[in-house]
This record gives structure tokens, sequence and C-alpha cells, in this order.
């Protein structure tokens, strides 16, 4: 469960402060899928690097599974972000001189994991990438370099997944196929999804949408259907 009570940033920008995300408090239940939509510069990717704990609130507090990060020191939270957040960037962030296959597993070894390579074997093999582990970065298509950075992204196992505009760089047809493994991945496993994009075709495949504006929340529908 993710729980935004009050929470804002504020930033010194050459005008002067700025509120990027006006106050804001939400609640994303565990194993919903949340869709969150806006305009470009709307506060997206603000609010979802608060949620991932990159980013610092100006006020306000934000708990994962009830455990308040903003109250954590620097290794506290990142202990608790590699136990409870995985990733996905638009422009996947994959170290090119590693193969997929080491990606993957480089999550695993910080965490100390003595089984990485095998769990990682069965990521790419989940993500769809069978056979495909031994290739570098630059030797797979978009798509296929979101898979890796999905497959890594859920390396450790965590209960919530944040994706931002995940599908922002890759043609439609392939950007489907990447929302179906999200999908898939959170409804298999009951994480939670935070999927940042502009694209309200994908987005009305989440169970909940969220549109911000000037960093406001100005609309919030849960799916009809949705549980
Ligand atoms: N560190 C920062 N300093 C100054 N302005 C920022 C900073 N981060 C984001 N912004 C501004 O805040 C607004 C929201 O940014 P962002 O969350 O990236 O929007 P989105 O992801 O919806 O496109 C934008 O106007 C952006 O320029
Ligand atoms: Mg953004």
């Amino acid at each position: 469960m993710i729980q935004l009570v009050d929470v804002s940033r504020t930033v010194t920008s050459g005008v002067g402060q700025l509120t990027i995300l006006k106050p804001t408090t939400l609640t994303i239940a565990r194993g919903q899928s949340v869709a969150i939509t806006g305009a470009s510069g709307s506060g997206k990717s603000t609010l979802l690097g608060l949620v991932a704990g990159l980013d610092s609130p100006s006020a306000g507090r934000i708990l994962l599974d009830g455990d308040d990060i903003t109250a954590l020191d620097e290794d506290r939270l990142a202990r608790l972000r590699g136990a409870k957040v995985g990733i996905v960037f638009q422009f996947f962030h994959l170290i090119p001189s590693l193969t997929a296959l080491e990606n993957v597993m480089v999550p695993m070894e910080i965490a100390g994991r003595t089984d990485a390579r095998a769990r990682g074997q069965a990521l790419i093999d989940e993500v769809g990438l069978n056979g495909r582990g031994h290739h570098y970065p630059s030797q797979l298509s978009g798509g296929e370099q979101q898979r890796v950075a999905l497959a890594r992204a859920l390396a450790n196992d965590p209960p919530i997944l944040l994706a931002d505009e995940p599908t922002g760089n890759l043609d439609s047809a392939t950007g489907q196929q990447v929302i179906d493994l999200l999908l898939d991945v959170n409804q298999r496993h009951g994480r939670t999804l935070v999927l940042v994009t502009h694209d309200l075709e994908l987005a009305a495949r989440a169970d909940r949408i969220i549109r911000l504006k000037d960093g406001h929340v100005v609309n919030d529908v849960v799916r009809a259907e949705a549980g």
C-alpha cells in the first residue's frame, strides 16, 4: 500500500520558489494498478519520484506498507527502496557494457543474493526474452530493452512497481506488449503498479486513473469493473 499524506514538493528555480506538486493526499491499495496521466510538466514524474524515494517531499509523509520513507536516513531509505520498489523508465537506463542477464543480476548482487544468475535467467524468460540473456543492450530492440529493464525492476521481487512513461520511446504495438507485461505482473503477482503515461488508451487499462494538472490531482477515477 502507498499512502501520501499532504505531500508537496517545492523547488527553487531561477524565478524563485516553485511548487511543482501541490499538497496531495491519496492512498493506493496493494495490488491496484493506477495510471497517472496529464500533460507534459503537470508533475507526473515528480509524483513518481517521491513515491520511489528518489526525491524527498518538501512537506507531508509518504508511507510504503506503513513505513514512513520520509523519516528514514539515506542508508535505510536505499535499503527499503531496494526491497519494496522496482522502477522502469522511458529510456530503459540499462548499463551498456553489461549483457541483458548481467543487467538483471545487478540489483540482486547489490542485495547480496547468491541465486542472482539463476533467478536472472528465470526473469529473462518470464519477460519473453528466452535465449537473449547474453545480448548487450545495443543488440536489442527498444521493446526488448524495456523487457530487460522490467526484469531488472522485478529482480528483488518488489511489492511495488513504478513505471515512468515506459512506452514513451516505443512504437504503439511494442508499447502495448510492454503494458500487457506490466499488467500481467501486476495481476498475477498482486504487485501494486503505478504507471505514468499520457496515452489515454493505455491508461484506460488500469484499475484507476489519476489526472494531474499544474501539480494538482484534478481527477481520480476507479474503473467500474475494477476490484
Ligand atoms: N528539480 C526541479 N527544479 C525545477 N523545476 C523542476 C524540477 N523538477 C521538475 N520541475 C518542473 O516541475 C514541473 C513538473 O515536472 P515533471 O514532474 O517532470 O512533469 P511531467 O513528468 O508531468 O512531465 C515541470 O514544470 C518541471 O519543469
Ligand atoms: Mg515526466
